[in-house]
């Protein structure tokens, strides 16, 4: 499995996967705005036939007072039959180190329902991200979510 920097043309492959896996779902423009504007940071998997498997969609949040942009993860996910292969590990590395190497960002984000047990673990036990807070009712079906961090200073 390749992973390498989404483009556009890859809209409609990580849109499909995304609809496939996920309950939150984005029009195109969406995922055309975070590579307008985030080139680097987003990435996908593809299979030998050159479909796409995984994506991670990845995005800055606006500056803080450091001049430090954190990085956050809008989406990942991975087609059932090429999980736990270590796609969605591979796919939040490749970010997270261009994240750190195109903006020098010291922190990167993101939000998980509390009820998904596949991707928490994932981002604590092998990510090493930390719980930062809990959001009440984040999701529209009323779920909350955690809100997950991780410092990025010195990781690769
Ligand atoms: N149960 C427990 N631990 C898991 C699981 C699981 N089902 N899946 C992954 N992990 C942990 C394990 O520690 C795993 O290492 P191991 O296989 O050596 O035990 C480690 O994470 C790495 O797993 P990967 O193989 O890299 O993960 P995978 O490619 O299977 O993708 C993902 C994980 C993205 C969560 C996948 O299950 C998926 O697409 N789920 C549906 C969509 C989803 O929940 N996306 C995340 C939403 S949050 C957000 O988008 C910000």
């Amino acid at each position: 499995i390749n992973i390498r920097q989404a483009r556009a043309g890859d809209e409609i492959g990580m849109q499909h996967c995304n609809l496939t896996n996920l309950p939150e779902n984005y029009d195109m423009k969406y995922y055309l705005y975070h590579f307008a504007t985030w080139p680097t940071l987003s990435f996908v998997a593809e299979n030998e036939n050159g479909r796409l498997v995984g994506y991670v969609l990845a995005k800055l949040n606006e500056e803080d007072t450091t001049g430090r942009p954190d990085g956050h993860i809008t989406s990942l996910s991975v087609m059932r039959s090429y999980r736990r292969l270590g796609l969605a590990e591979r796919l939040m590395n490749q970010s997270q180190r261009a994240m750190l190497e195109s903006y020098n960002s010291a922190c990167v984000s993101l939000h998980v329902r509390v009820s998904n047990q596949a991707a928490f673990s994932l981002y604590k036990n092998t990510l090493k991200f930390e719980v930062d807070h809990t959001e009440e009712k984040y999701y529209a079906d009323g779920e909350d979510a955690y809100a997950m961090k991780k410092n990025l200073e010195g990781l690769y």
